[in-house]
């Protein structure tokens, strides 16, 4: 896989402005996640803080080293795409601690993360791209649930954060597979294409609610309120597919972002 020179430029112009727009979330504040809620939320924040930054902390699949090596351009941008993921991680880290958890995320928590892994472990290096884009469509489910049922202001902020950048991850990982597309002349967007990754981002939602359904039911959330966000994020991530979509990035997709409007 190459990438364009204006893909590499654009795309690092968009992780740099990030990186100068963080705000910090509210944690000075009284925390208001109920202490019922928090042992399953620091579960749920432990597994995504270890896949997403204090794991493996890079693309570990088959080959990915090489085709690295062989793309510099590339590999710079997946770079600035995996700090941002790493800089959720340490969101996450401080949102256990919120919660009185001070413990290292070293160890998995539940099933799904050794699956996770393997699954990157033994694909390809586009493969497992796709893999890290489907566990981002999950992560955008939980984070606009959380969003929504939990008032306390540093999680709110927290979700924020993470959504803002992961909907540009999502692009990200639309535009990479656009490219791979043109490249190869195969079709992403056709009904084929879109059934595999509806089911595919069905499978990863089963998944985390499997996983971690006591924290979604503990906010009076049923498995149906589950799925029913979890189709809406996919059919906002096959729209993002269609090959006719602009993809958005820095300015024109990032709002004025004050945390406290959400
Ligand atoms: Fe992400």
């Amino acid at each position: 896989m190459s990438v364009s020179p204006s893909f590499t430029t654009q795309w690092i112009a968009h992780f740099q402005c990030n990186a100068e727009h963080r705000p910090t979330p509210r944690w000075h504040t009284t925390c208001r996640i109920p202490g019922t809620i928090q042992p399953a939320l620091r579960r749920w924040a432990q597994d995504l803080e270890y896949a997403i930054g204090h794991g493996p902390g890079r693309l570990i699949s088959r080959h990915a080293t090489s085709c690295l090596a062989r793309d510099p351009d590339l590999a710079q941008v997946i770079e600035a795409w995996l700090a941002e993921e790493k800089s959720h991680a340490d969101l996450l880290r401080q949102l256990r601690l919120r919660c009185g958890d001070a413990s290292s995320p070293a160890a998995a928590v539940s099933w799904t993360l050794p699956l996770f892994l393997f699954m990157r472990r033994v694909v390809a290096f586009e493969q497992e791209l796709q893999i890290l884009s489907l566990s981002e469509l999950a992560g955008s489910v939980s984070c606009w649930l959380l969003l929504r049922h939990l008032p306390d202001p540093a999680l709110r902020d927290v979700c924020t954060l993470m959504l803002r950048d992961g909907r540009g991850h999502l692009a990200f990982h639309a535009e990479l597979l656009r490219q791979r597309a043109q490249q190869e002349r195969h079709a992403v967007g056709s009904s084929d294409h879109q059934r595999r990754i509806q089911l595919a981002g069905l499978g990863a939602a089963a998944a985390l609610w499997f996983a971690h359904r006591g924290l979604f039911q503990s906010l009076n959330l049923s498995a149906s309120d589950f799925f029913s966000e979890a189709r809406h994020q996919i059919r906002q991530h096959l729209r993002r597919l269609q090959p006719d979509v602009t993809p958005p990035r820095h300015p024109a997709h990032l709002p004025e972002w004050t945390l406290s409007e959400v």
